[in-house]
């Protein structure tokens, strides 16, 4: 029997419905919020209640799309965290009643090992699978983590940021020049006329297979202050380097604790995943180490690396196959865990 199952994302502000045909993705559908854009960042009510706006028309979509009338559906998959928690109370509140309604297994994901298992969608980009274990890199706007991956569920951090995230630090660099949100594809896409070597920021040192980007930040509105004193139009005439610049540190930074992790486990499977894995410069540095012959590296298809209920279904269809399915009861988190 071929399995059909509708996943939906909501962790953050991006409302999302998949439907999935075991792991070949019929429909993927990402409603974007516009309304934070001039807040700077997400704002979590306006975010709930745009999540509220969109679900019924998102997830109607998808299943336009994907020809599949919602009986036929096997399951319903759901972010239950971690995220901000009026969001994910809109997707879990909406999964929970359709599969009561339609009498069919309801299953929680977790959003960032769904972003990881993003890899194993099946389509004529992904011809290549990381075998197990792997190392994936998950750079997103709420989490930096190196992660062992041993299997589908089988996960553990064995690196993590201690304070900002790598896209926090991309969108606190582009909100101190005056970008609007989310800044991490401006500062790529403004990255691509510059030169990553005018400028150099401090790279914070910090033990083990950890991250820090609070510094950086400081770094870069401290010497933005002081330019703008002597030249109030700085930041204006030289926005492609300093974005060059900007990027090439953070991707330095990933790319050093990453390389440390191969060297530690002898692992060279390396995979990234998560919003920040969409940026051109990190992208640019692993395909790099796999060009030297030193790594085999596992890039998601674009629209797989920024949030999306597909890495949700996926998530779901290998929760189905172990017969891992929630009760009703579940409720969700805003922490990893
Ligand atoms: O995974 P994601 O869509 O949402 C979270 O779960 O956080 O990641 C969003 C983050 C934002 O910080 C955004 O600025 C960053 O991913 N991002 C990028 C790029 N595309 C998205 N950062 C750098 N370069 C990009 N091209
Ligand atoms: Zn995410």
């Amino acid at each position: 029997m071929s399995i059909y199952i509708l996943g939906i994302e909501s962790s953050c502000d991006d409302t999302s419905a998949a439907v999935i045909n075991e792991r070949k993705i019929l429909a993927n559908i990402i409603a974007n919020q516009h309304v934070h854009r001039e807040f700077g960042g997400v704002v979590p009510e306006l975010a709930s209640r745009a999540h509220q706006q969109n679900i019924i028309p998102v997830i109607n979509s998808a299943l336009l799309h994907a020809k599949i009338h919602k009986n036929q559906l096997n399951a319903i998959a759901f972010t239950n965290g971690p995220g901000l928690l009026g969001s994910l109370l809109v997707g879990a509140t909406f999964a929970k009643s359709l599969s009561l309604a339609l009498d069919i297994p309801l299953i929680e994901v977790n959003h960032m090992h769904a972003h990881i298992l993003a890899h194993f969608i099946e389509d004529d980009y992904h011809t290549k699978f990381p075998p197990f274990p792997f190392i994936c890199l998950t750079v997103s706007g709420g989490h930096t983590q190196i992660v062992m991956v041993r299997e589908t569920f089988d996960m553990e951090v064995i690196g993590q940021t201690l304070d900002d995230a790598a896209g926090e630090a991309f969108d606190k660099a582009a909100k101190i020049m005056g970008l609007p949100y989310p800044g991490g594809p401006l500062i790529d896409k403004l990255a691509g006329e510059g030169d990553p070597d005018a400028y150099s920021f401090p790279h914070p040192v910090v033990g083990g297979l950890n991250y820090s980007f609070s510094g950086l930040k400081t770094s870069i509105l401290y010497f933005l202050r002081d330019r703008l004193k002597e030249d109030p139009s700085y930041m204006e005439k030289n926005k492609h380097d300093l974005c060059a610049s900007i990027q090439k540190t953070i991707v330095d930074v990933l790319m050093k604790q990453l390389k440390k992790a191969a060297e530690q486990t002898g692992i060279i499977d390396i995979a990234i995943a998560g919003g920040v894995s969409a940026n051109s410069g990190l992208r640019k540095a692993l395909l790099n180490e796999e060009a030297k012959g030193n790594w085999r590296v596992y890039i998601p298809k674009f629209e797989y690396c920024t949030d999306n209920a597909a890495m949700i279904a996926v998530a779901g269809y290998f929760k189905y196959v172990q017969r891992d399915f929630s009760g009703q009861q579940v409720v969700p988190y805003t922490r990893y865990r």
